[in-house]
């Protein structure tokens, strides 16, 4: 499995996931104890693929190492942490910015700024300084912070993109543009509804 090709650093790549993980487990915390909502609804977390790993270091021109690997790509490790609403996926997004152990190298608000093809997620890799009996590895973790809805529809896009010979291609892109649109209402309308359930909950 990816032992093989992550050798040791598997620990590192591991260890940052269940390091965010903790953090977030701390704001989940800390949210309920102050009478709100979990703002998260759930965490998948994974180390990329040894097989997926490679073939994205040859698209991208590099030579296929456990060196390239760690630092030139930063989604060697992986989190998608899926939200409720659309202001729970800025609201976590800015609690883990404020650790000061969490470097942001790269954000990309794709909720704000939708791909053509519809995609909404909001992007951030962060880095990660691990000390290995004193010495200090940065390790990247790649975050992508959606809610249900976006997480919904960007699997169905995924699934198709990795199909072969799809019978009406064309027509498929545009529902799914069409869906991703309807769905960013839906979200927005959603979120709208569930403030004015927690207004009416503060005038008893
Ligand atoms: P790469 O990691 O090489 O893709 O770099 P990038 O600069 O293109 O990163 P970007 O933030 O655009 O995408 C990172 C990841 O987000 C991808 O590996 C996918 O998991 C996800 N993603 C980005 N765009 C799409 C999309 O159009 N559809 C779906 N389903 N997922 C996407
Ligand atoms: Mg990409």
């Amino acid at each position: 499995m990816e032992e093989n090709f992550y050798e040791g650093s598997i620990v590192l790549l591991e260890g940052a996931i269940a390091n965010i993980n903790a953090k977030l487990d701390i704001i989940r915390k800390y949210r309920l104890i102050n009478g709100k909502q979990d703002p998260i609804s759930h965490i998948v977390s994974r180390v990329k693929s040894e097989e997926s790993m490679k073939e994205k270091l040859k698209r991208k021109g590099f030579e296929v190492t456990l060196e390239n690997a760690l630092t030139k790509v930063y989604d060697a490790a992986g989190m998608r942490i899926i939200c409720n609403y659309i202001d729970d996926v800025y609201e976590v997004a800015e609690m883990l910015k404020h650790y000061q152990d969490l470097k942001v190298v790269k954000e990309k608000d794709y909720i704000k700024n939708p791909k053509p093809n519809g995609y909404r997620s909001y992007h951030i890799i962060f880095e990660l300084s691990l000390d290995l009996a004193g010495e200090i590895t940065p390790v990247y973790v790649e975050i992508q912070i959606r809610t249900i809805a976006m997480d919904f529809w960007s699997s169905l896009e995924h699934e198709m993109k990795y199909k072969k010979n799809v019978k009406n291609p064309e027509l498929i892109v545009e529902e799914l543009r069409r869906c991703a649109d309807e769905i960013a209402t839906t979200d927005l309308n959603m979120q709208t509804i569930k403030k004015m359930i927690d207004a009416r909950g503060d005038d008893e």
